[in-house]
């Protein structure tokens, strides 16, 4: 029985968006619609290639290629997973890696495992003022670095990373880039021509406006990252091992294609709007919201000029939980409490205890933020100090 969403203010975009765009829904119903097209895997005319279409819409969204080099995995964290295994499958032997003290779990598992694995040692480079340097990665490079993951943007401070010295500097000195853009890809313009990294991972459900089970990543050099994964592709099927061409090289078994649809729609709703406009948008909420947070007493914003619309606070006297039971119970208004899966930003910010994060995305008003900060006005007002 499918159930109608009752109202609610939805401040949890970061996580993954909604609403999402009405043709977004439209082109996910159509592709189910018809019998699955996919050039060399089914036959069919009439209807849509959308792993192709898709391709090719990612290909000129981000200003990369060829649209071969966008693979499609099931989210960031499926991405990052293919990139860095197969990277360090690819290398051979024991390196040195570098991450930061931002990092979404996504990154930070994958790596700890390894280096606990003994495979690859590890830095993780901390970061002021919400973002981290050139400098600071400069200053954690040794002879043995070969890999650096970093995010583009914050889940929990809302910063984003100037990528492009860093990417150029690593380029420079043959160190492998991989740039997680889970929080990036559709909220500002995102050029893959003018920034000379490796690998950029996207995901489909949140800012790109895809349904989830959907994502994947752009990379420039296929070589670089070894095969992890074999299986049918729909070519070169009378030979026993993984195809090396693009995109088969890493894409195997059948697609997730209303996902696919999904991402494609969704990157067309954004260029219907234009990405400029949804960045200023999340800009225009960001400010407002930040605003109102500022002048209510007990409220501690651990972000006060994010670039993303993501907003982090705390409200003296009340456990972070609790703020968010009562948000969602007596205001209908949904926010994500706790770590946000990325527990080192945590322990810097707050002492490991986790924050309230409100997440907007284009489709959140400036009257749901007035009443969202009324709301924690109140809630602020009411905790035992
Ligand atoms: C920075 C960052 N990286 C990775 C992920 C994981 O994304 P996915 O759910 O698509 O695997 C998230 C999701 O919250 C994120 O914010």
């Amino acid at each position: 029985m499918i159930s109608e969403p009752t109202p609610v203010i939805y401040l949890n975009n970061a996580a993954t968006t909604w609403p999402k765009p009405p043709g977004v829904l439209e082109e996910v119903a159509a592709c189910l619609r018809v019998p699955v097209h996919e050039a060399g895997r089914t036959t069919g005319r009439g209807s849509t290639d959308y792993p192709s279409a898709a391709r090719d819409a990612l290909a000129a969204f981000f200003h990369a290629g060829p649209p071969e080099h966008f693979i499609f995995t099931q989210n960031a964290t499926d991405s990052l997973n293919l990139l860095i295994h197969g990277f360090v499958k690819k290398t051979g032997k024991p390196f040195h890696t570098i991450t930061t003290e931002l990092e979404h779990n996504s990154v930070l598992r994958p790596l700890t495992t390894l280096e606990q694995d003994g495979v690859i040692t590890l830095s993780v480079v901390p970061f002021t003022d919400n973002t981290v340097s050139l400098a600071a990665i400069k200053n954690a490079i040794c002879p043995e670095t070969r890999l650096v993951v970093m995010n583009h943007g914050s889940n929990v401070l809302g910063s984003v990373q100037d990528i492009k010295p860093i990417a150029e500097y690593l380029n420079a000195n043959d160190i492998f880039f991989i740039v997680d853009g889970a929080q990036t890809a559709g909220h500002i313009p995102v050029d893959l021509a003018d920034i000379p990294l490796d690998a950029f991972v996207f995901t489909g459900h949140k800012a790109l406006f895809g349904i989830p089970g959907i994502g994947g990543f752009f990379i420039r050099e296929p070589n670089a990252v070894a095969i992890t994964r074999q299986g049918g592709t729909g070519s070169d099927s009378q030979t026993l091992i993984q195809p090396k061409n693009m995109p088969e090289r890493f894409e195997c078994g059948t697609h997730n294609y209303p996902g696919i649809a999904s991402i494609y729609a969704g990157i067309g709703f954004i260029n219907t709007v234009g990405i400029q406009e949804i960045e200023r948008t999340g800009t225009d909420l960001t400010g407002r919201f930040t605003r109102e947070l500022k002048r209510t007493k007990g409220i501690t914003l651990y972000n006060e000029k994010p670039d993303l619309p993501v907003v982090a606070f705390d409200i003296a006297g009340i456990d972070n939980q609790e703020v968010g039971f009562i948000l969602a119970r007596a205001y209908n208004i949904i926010m994500r409490t706790g770590l946000h899966c990325a527990p080192l930003v945590h322990k810097r910010i707050d002492g490991g205890k986790g924050c309230v994060r409100a997440s907007f995305s284009y489709f959140t008003t400036r009257e749901e933020i007035g009443t969202a900060a009324a709301a924690i006005r109140e809630v602020a007002e009411s905790a035992d100090r």
